[in-house]
């Protein structure tokens, strides 16, 4: 049976498409507290400039193209005889892009959702503080992103396909942020392979069994090349 690779991908992989990682020097979470744009309370309180953050995003994902690494996990997928699962932490579309199926645990910037309603739609290039949602008409829409002290999506799916897993790779994450931040511990504990590519060592290095460091661009084509050769 051709081995089963469950693969999570953070901010690093679409780094040299473009768009920034949040911890790196002058990373996103150098430009805006996580506090004013990225939880519940922030919509609540002010909803005007959590759209925009998003909105900057969404524009600057829509411009942003897949690079190599996105390009060499499609073919991965595509190519390798035994399951590829692909989890994504980011919320741009390269992976689809690239001809990918992904999980966004962490949601998606072309999503949008009702807070009133749970109606989940295309997101518009840009949204606004009183959004209407198209199905209960209430100004509750919000990008279907996972803001911190929510619940990420697929979990239960995820943790399957991990347990289930002959090897886990993770790629170009920090591990700051649960729960993805825990799958490299639960693919140990169940006496599973585990991978690291990311450009440098990370505070989680020492957890997997094998790191492969250097761009993203560079680093996932050279894996899957020669994990396609056989
Ligand atoms: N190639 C490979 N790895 C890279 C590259 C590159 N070109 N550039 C940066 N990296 C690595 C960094 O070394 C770092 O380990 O990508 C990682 C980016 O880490 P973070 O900025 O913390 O991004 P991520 O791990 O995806 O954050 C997880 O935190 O803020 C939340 O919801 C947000 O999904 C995000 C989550």
């Amino acid at each position: 049976m051709a081995p089963k690779i469950v693969i999570l991908t953070g901010a690093g992989i679409s780094a040299e498409s473009g768009l920034g990682t949040f911890r790196d020097k002058d990373g996103i979470w150098t430009k805006h507290r996580i506090e004013d744009v990225a939880t519940p309370e922030a919509f609540a309180r002010n909803p005007l400039l959590v759209q925009e953050f998003y909105n900057a995003r969404r524009a600057q994902a829509a411009e942003a193209r897949p690079n190599p690494a996105h390009a060499a996990l499609a073919e991965l997928q595509r190519a390798h005889p035994g399951e590829v699962v692909i989890v994504t932490q980011n919320v741009d579309g390269l992976h689809e892009a690239a001809g990918a199926e992904v999980l966004h645990m962490h949601g998606a910037l072309a999503g949008a959702l009702c807070g009133a309603c749970d109606h989940r739609w295309e997101a518009p290039a840009a949204m606004g503080a009183e959004e209407p949602c198209p199905a209960c008409h209430r100004p509750a829409a919000r990008p279907d992103v996972v803001w911190f002290g929510e619940m990420p999506y697929y979990m239960e799916e995820i943790l399957d396909h991990l347990l289930s897993a002959d090897l886990f790779v993770a790629i170009g994450t920090s591990g700051n942020v649960y729960p993805a931040a825990g799958f490299v511990e639960e693919a140990r504990v169940a006496g599973i392979e585990t991978l690291e590519i990311n450009l440098e060592a990370t505070e989680a290095s020492a957890l997997f069994d094998r790191t492969l460091t250097g761009p993203a661009s560079e680093a996932v084509p050279d894996w899957v090349a020669g994990l396609l050769r056989g």
